[in-house]
C-alpha cells in the first residue's frame, strides 16, 4: 500500500460536474411537462383550521388543483423506525386533519402549470383559523414533571459536589439553530402507472425509499428514489419532510409530474432545526484540579407532534474522568417544528457547556486551561467502562498547543494587545463518536480497462464518490479516472445514510471487499481461459497489480491487463459483490459484536484567537488551529474541507446564529438569509487543520472512522472563552451578540 493513494489529497471526481453545472440536484432534473406545486403554509402555530376557501384561486389562471386536508388521498404514519431505517423527519403526514401544530405547517398545496402561477394562486387562497395561544420558548412552558428521557449516572455526585472543595455553578444555552445549505429541500415527483419517481435531495436514499413506501401506503418495488448530488445537508435531509410526501400526492392527482420546492423561509419551519437547549452544569475539584463531581441538568424542546432527543447526557458521562456524575435530560413540547439532527446533534450543545465550564473552572483554580484537561484526561471510556478502540487526545492538546504556541497565552483578562485589539486565546476539546453501518457493494471490472462500483449511499458534497474511487483503485491499481461510480439511487444495492459522520467508515470495508471479490472473479477467468497464458494456473498463485492479472512471485510487468483476459472471454464485465456491517442501520448505527468491546470516538482540540477593538466593539475571530484524531485519514483534501466547514459552522455558531420565534405568533422572524446570518468569508480567519492520522483498526483495515461533525463540536466554547479572556465577559447565551460585550468596551 505505500504508494496507495488512499490517504492523499485526491481532488473531488465530482468536482467537474459541479463546478460546471452538470450536476443534477433534486429539483434541478429536466423532466418533460412538470407542474409546479406551492404550499400554502400557517400563519398559526396552535390551533385549527376552521375554513379554506379556493374559490378565487381556483380560477387563477393556470391553476390544475388544489389540495388540502378536505379533499386529500389517504397517507398513513410511518411505523418505521431509525433502527429500520425508516425514519420520518415528521411523523405526521400532511394534511392529516384540520390541526396545526406550527408556524409554517402546509395547509394546501396549489398546483399549477407555471411556478409563478402556483405562487400567485397559493396567495389567494383564503384560510380561516381558529387560534390558541403558542408556546415557543421553554420559559412559557411548566417545568417537565416526568423522568428523564435520558440519563446517566455514577457515584453520588448530588454528595461529592457538597463536599467539592472549588465549584462551578452556572447555566449555558444554545439556541434554536436553523440549517442552511446552499441547495434547499425540494422534490419532483412523477408517476408512472402505479410506479412512482421521486428526484430527492436526501442524505438517505434507503431511509427516503422506506419511509415513502409506508407514507404512501405502496409496495417498496413501486418506489424509485434519485439523489445523484446532494448541496449538503447538515442533518436536515437526514429524514424525509411533508413536502415530499406534497409532491408525490400532487402528482397523483394533476396525473403530471410535480414539483415542489421548499423557499428559503419555509426551511425555517417545515425541515427540522437544532433545538434550544439549556443545560445547569455543576463541577467541584480539588484544589488541584481533579474533578471530584459533574453534574448536568438538560432542558431542551422538541415539538408537540413527535419525540426528539437532542443527547448532551453522553457526552456529560464520557468526556472527562471522574468518579461521581449525574447528567439527566427532558424533552419539553413546544409548537415549533419537529426538530432534527444538526450537525455534531448532542455533542455540539454539550460541549459548549461542559467545555465553557471547565474554562470557567480552571479561571477559578488560577490554572491554565489545557492543564485542568490533562489532569482529568479520560484512560478509559468511564461511561461504559469499556477502553478506547484507539485515543490520541493528549497527543492533540501537545500538538495543538506547540503548534499555537498556547505557552505564550498570558492568562490575564485583557493582557495580550496588537495595535488598538485586545487578543484573547481559547481552546476547547472536541469529540464525536463513531458510528459504522451496513452497505452493500457491487464492483464490476469492465472489457473496456475501467472498473464501476456501485451502492445506494450518497455523496452530500463530503467526497464519498472519491472515496469509493480511491479504493478501487488502491486494492485494483487502476488510476482513480478509470473508476466510475454510481450513487444515490435506490435501485443500486442498499447503502447507508450519510449521517453521523459514519459513511466512510461504512463503506470502506464492502468496498474494499468487494473489489476483492470482482478481482477474484478476473483471476478465476484466466484460470480458465483455455487460450490464456493463465490456462490451468491455480487461482492462488494469481494476483492483480497495476490493473493487470499475474503469477504471485512474478512481476506485474509479466502479466497481462485484466481486460484482455474478460475480452478473450467475450465477457463485458465480471462482478464482485459485499456485505458490511449485521444490518442496514442508519443513525447512529450498529457497532456489531467484535466493536462492542471497544469505545469508539473520534477526539481533538481547538485553538484560537480573537482580536477585540473596544473602541467600536468588534471582535472577530482572527487565528484558528484544529488537530483532529479521526482515524485513517482517506483523502486529506475532502478531510480537510469538512474540519474547516465545520469551524465555520463554529463560528457561526458561536457569533451569529440564532432562529428566534415571535412568541405570539410562533413566526420565526428571522427566517431568511439577510436577517439570519451564517459566517462568511469575512468572518472567516486563516485556519488550520492538522489530523494526527492513527488508524483505528477495530474497525476496518484501513482504520477510517469518521471526521466531519467533529469539527463543529468545542468550536463555540473555544470562542467564548477566547472572548473572555480577551473582554473579561462570559457569554453563557449564544451567540455572542455586540450588545453583551458593550460593557466591556
Ligand atoms: Mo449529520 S447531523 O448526521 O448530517
Amino acid at each position: 500500500m505505500s504508494s496507495s493513494i488512499v490517504g492523499q489529497a485526491v481532488t473531488r471526481i465530482d468536482g467537474r460536474l459541479k463546478v460546471t453545472g452538470q450536476a443534477a440536484y433534486g429539483v434541478e432534473h429536466r423532466i418533460q411537462n412538470v407542474a409546479h406545486g406551492v404550499g400554502v403554509s400557517s400563519t398559526i402555530a396552535n390551533g385549527r383550521i376552521v375554513r379554506i376557501d379556493t374559490s378565487e384561486a381556483e380560477k387563477m389562471p393556470g391553476v390544475l388543483a388544489i389540495l388540502h386536508h378536505g379533499n386529500f388521498d389517504r397517507m398513513y404514519r410511518p411505523a418505521g423506525s431509525l433502527e429500520e431505517m425508516s425514519r420520518p423527519g415528521e411523523s405526521r403526514p400532511p394534511f392529516e386533519d384540520e390541526n396545526v401544530y406550527y408556524y409554517g405547517q402546509f395547509v394546501a398545496l396549489v398546483i399549477a402549470n407555471t411556478f409563478e402561477q402556483a405562487q400567485d394562486a397559493a396567495s389567494h387562497v383564503r384560510v380561516q383559523y381558529e387560534a390558541k395561544r403558542p408556546f415557543v420558548r421553554l420559559e412559557q412552558v411548566p417545568a417537565p414533571n416526568k423522568s428523564p428521557d435520558t440519563q446517566s449516572s455514577r457515584g453520588n455526585a448530588e454528595a461529592a459536589l457538597q463536599q467539592g472543595p472549588v465549584k462551578l455553578d452556572a447555566t449555558y444555552v444554545t439556541p434554536v439553530e436553523t440549517h442552511n445549505p446552499m441547495e434547499m429541500h425540494g422534490t419532483i415527483a412523477a408517476w408512472e402507472g402505479d410506479k412512482l419517481t421521486l428526484y430527492e435531495t436526501t442524505q438517505g436514499v434507503v431511509n427516503h425509499h422506506n419511509v415513502a413506501s409506508q407514507v404512501l401506503g405502496m409496495p417498496p418495488e413501486s418506489i424509485h428514489i434519485v439523489s445523484p448530488f446532494v448541496g449538503s445537508g447538515f442533518g436536515c435531509k437526514l429524514f424525509p419532510w411533508p413536502h415530499s410526501w406534497l409532491a408525490a400526492a400532487g402528482a397523483r392527482h394533476v396525473k403530471r409530474p410535480v414539483k415542489v420546492a421548499v423557499p428559503r423561509t419555509l426551511m425555517f419551519t417545515t425541515v427540522g432545526h437544532r433545538p434550544l437547549v439549556q443545560q445547569h452544569v455543576r463541577l467541584a475539584a480539588t484544589q488541584d484540579g481533579k474533578l471530584v463531581a459533574m453534574m448536568n441538568d438538560v432542558l431542551q424542546h422538541t415539538s408537540v407532534v413527535d419525540e426528539y432527543l437532542e443527547n448532551c447526557v453522553d457526552a456529560t458521562s464520557m468526556l472527562y474522568s471522574c468518579p461521581n456524575v449525574k447528567a439527566q435530560q427532558y424533552e419539553v413540547p413546544l409548537n415549533v417544528g419537529t426538530p432534527t439532527p444538526m450537525r455534531g446533534p448532542g455533542r455540539t450543545p454539550a460541549l459548549f457547556a461542559l467545555e465553557s465550564a471547565m474554562d470557567e473552572l480552571a479561571i477559578k483554580l488560577n490554572m491554565d486551561p489545557l492543564e485542568l484537561r490533562l489532569r482529568n484526561y479520560a484512560e478509559k471510556d468511564e461511561s461504559s467502562g469499556k477502553p478506547w478502540s484507539s485515543k490520541h487526545l493528549r497527543d492533540a492538546y501537545q500538538k495543538g498547543a506547540e503548534r499555537f504556541g498556547w505557552s505564550k497565552r498570558n492568562p490575564k483578562v485583557g493582557s495580550m494587545r496588537k495595535g488598538n485589539e485586545i487578543l484573547g486565546w481559547g481552546m476547547a476539546t472536541c469529540t464525536w463518536p463513531c458510528h459504522a453501518a451496513g452497505a452493500d457493494v457491487r464492483v464490476r471490472l469492465l472489457s473496456d480497462g475501467s472498473a464501476h462500483a456501485s451502492c445506494a449511499t450518497q455523496d452530500i458534497g463530503t467526497g464519498t464518490y472519491t472515496v469509493f474511487a480511491e479504493i478501487v483503485s488502491d486494492k485494483t491499481g487502476l488510476p482513480v479516472e478509470k473508476v466510475k461510480v454510481a450513487l444515490g439511487d435506490s435501485s443500486l444495492p442498499p447503502g447507508p445514510t450519510s449521517g453521523g459522520s459514519a459513511a466512510t467508515a461504512s463503506v470502506v470495508p464492502a468496498i474494499s471487499k468487494a473489489t476483492e471479490n470482482a478481482i477474484q472473479a478476473v483471476i478465476k477467468a484466466a484460470s480458465k481461459a483455455p487460450q490464456g497464458p493463465f490456462h490451468g494456473i491455480d487461482p492462488k498463485q494469481l494476483k492483480m497489480t497495476q490493473g493487470r492479472i499475474h503469477i504471485v512471485d512474478k512481476s506485474p510487468d509479466s502479466g497481462v491487463p485484466f481486460q484482455e483476459i474478460l475480452a478473450s472471454q467475450h465477457l463485458v464485465g465480471l462482478d464482485g459483490k459485499a456485505t458490511s456491517g449485521r444490518e442496514h442501520r442508519s443513525y447512529p448505527g450498529d457497532p456489531g459484536p467484535e466493536r462492542e468491546k471497544y469505545s469508539i470516538h473520534s477526539f481533538g482540540a481547538h485553538f484560537c484567537e480573537v482580536a477585540f477593538d473596544p473602541e467600536i466593539v468588534r471582535l472577530r475571530v482572527t487565528r484558528w488551529l484544529s488537530v483532529i484524531d479521526g482515524g485513517r485519514i482517506i483523502n486529506q483534501k475532502t478531510a480537510r474541507n469538512q474540519i474547516l466547514g465545520a469551524v465555520v459552522m463554529g463560528i457561526g455558531m458561536g457569533m451569529l446564529e440564532e432562529t428566534v420565534y415571535d412568541p405570539r405568533t410562533g413566526h420565526p422572524i428571522n427566517n431568511n438569509f439577510a436577517d439570519y446570518m451564517v459566517a462568511v468569508n469575512a468572518d472567516v480567519p486563516e485556519m488550520e487543520c492538522i489530523f494526527l492520522d492513527y488508524p483505528d483498526t477495530v474497525l476496518n483495515e484501513y482504520g477510517a472512522r469518521g471526521i466531519g461533525e467533529i469539527g463543529l463540536t468545542g468550536c463555540a466554547s473555544a470562542i467564548t472563552s477566547a472572548t473572555y479572556h480577551a473582554t473579561g465577559i462570559r457569554v453563557r447565551e449564544l451567540p455572542i451578540r455586540i450588545e453583551k460585550l458593550l460593557a466591556s468596551a
